[in-house]
C-alpha cells in the first residue's frame, strides 16, 4: 500500500490503478480506525478491484468548541490496518494540501443539513459536504462507502452528489453500510475512546433504550410518549443531556409525529460526560 500526501502524488498513484477498466472504491475516513471502518473497507474490497482510503481530520467540520485538537490521530497504526485489508492507496493530505491558501468555497446542502446534528453543530455538514465533494473530484471513484452510523451525513452527501451532478466521472455510486456495534450494542465510533470505563458501561443504555422505543412505536405507543420514555431512560442511566431524540422520515429526515407508511428512522444524539454520542435505527412501519 502506498501512502500519498500531495495531490500530484495522488494523481500519479491513481493512474496505474485505473488501467484496463479496473474499478476503484473510495472509503473516506478521519482515521482512528475501528472495526466499523474496516467493515467499510472489506465491503469496498469485495466490490471493486482497488480500494483507496482517505484519512483527513477535516477542520471545516468541527465547531470552535469541538474536539478538533483532541481528535485521535494515529496515522502509522491506521496505515498498518489498511494495508492488512489490502487497501491499494492511502490518501492522507494535511490541511494545507486539502485547503491551500486562498481556499474560499463552501458547499451547503439546505434542508437535510438543517435539523438534528445540523442544528446542534452549525456548519458541520457544510464542512462534510465540502470535503467529500473534493474527495470525489480528487479520487473519481466508481463507488464510495459511508457508514449508516452517520445517517444524516449520508443523506447530506447523497443530496450534494445529486444536486451537483456528481455522477461519473466524479463518483458512480454512494453506498451506505449498516452500523457495526460492540457486543453490548453500542455503535462503534472513534469518539468512544473518550469514555471512562463507567461512562462506557452506561453508554450501552443508548442502543438499548432505542430498541425499546422503536418496538414501542411499532407496537402502537405514541411517538412523543416513546421518545419521552427513551430520554428519561438515558438520563437515569447517567447521560448528562439529550441533543435530540427524533423519529424522522428515513429519506428526507423530516420529523414524524406518527409512524406512517414511509420508512422511518429513530435518531438520537446524547451527551455522556463530555462526549457526544449519536446513533440511529430503522423503525419498520
Ligand atoms: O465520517 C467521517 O469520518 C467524515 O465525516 C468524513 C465523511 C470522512 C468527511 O470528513
Amino acid at each position: 500500500m502506498q501512502t500519498v500526501k500531495t495531490q500530484q502524488m495522488l494523481r500519479t498513484a491513481l493512474a496505474p490503478l485505473r488501467v484496463g477498466n479496473a474499478t476503484i472504491a473510495l472509503v473516506p475516513t478521519m482515521g482512528a480506525l475501528h472495526e466499523g471502518h474496516l467493515t467499510l473497507v472489506r465491503r469496498a474490497r469485495a466490490e471493486a478491484d482497488h480500494v483507496v482510503a482517505s484519512i483527513f481530520v477535516n477542520p471545516k467540520q468541527f465547531g470552535p468548541n469541538e474536539d478538533l485538537d483532541s481528535y485521535p490521530r494515529q496515522l502509522a497504526a491506521d496505515a498498518a490496518m489498511l494495508e492488512a485489508e489490502d487497501v491499494a492507496l492511502l490518501w492522507a493530505p494535511d490541511a494545507a494540501a486539502m485547503y491551500p491558501p486562498g481556499f474560499a468555497t463552501n458547499i451547503s446542502v439546505a434542508g437535510v443539513s438543517d435539523g438534528l446534528c445540523g442544528a446542534a453543530r452549525p456548519g458541520h455538514f457544510d464542512g462534510v459536504a465540502t470535503v467529500v465533494c473534493k474527495l470525489f473530484n480528487q479520487v473519481a471513484p466508481d463507488m464510495a462507502f459511508f457508514g449508516e452510523k452517520d445517517f444524516q451525513q449520508l443523506a447530506v452527501i447523497r443530496a450534494m452528489a445529486r444536486d451537483l451532478d456528481l455522477t461519473r466521472p466524479h463518483v458512480d455510486a454512494i453506498i451506505g453500510v449498516p452500523t457495526v456495534r460492540e457486543a453490548d450494542g453500542l455503535a462503534m465510533s472513534s469518539r468512544n475512546r473518550y469514555l471512562t470505563p463507567e461512562q462506557r458501561a452506561a453508554a450501552a443504555a443508548l442502543p438499548r433504550a432505542m430498541q425499546v422505543a422503536a418496538a414501542a412505536i411499532k407496537g402502537g405507543t405514541g411517538v412523543a410518549e416513546a421518545l419521552g420514555t427513551l430520554e428519561a431512560e438515558l438520563l437515569a442511566a447517567g447521560f448528562a443531556s439529550i441533543d435530540y431524540a427524533t423519529l424522522a422520515d428515513a429519506a428526507s429526515l423530516v420529523p414524524l409525529e406518527t409512524l406512517g407508511e414511509a420508512q422511518a428512522r429513530l435518531l438520537v444524539a446524547a451527551r455522556i460526560g463530555g462526549t457526544r454520542l449519536i446513533d440511529n435505527i430503522a423503525v419498520g412501519s
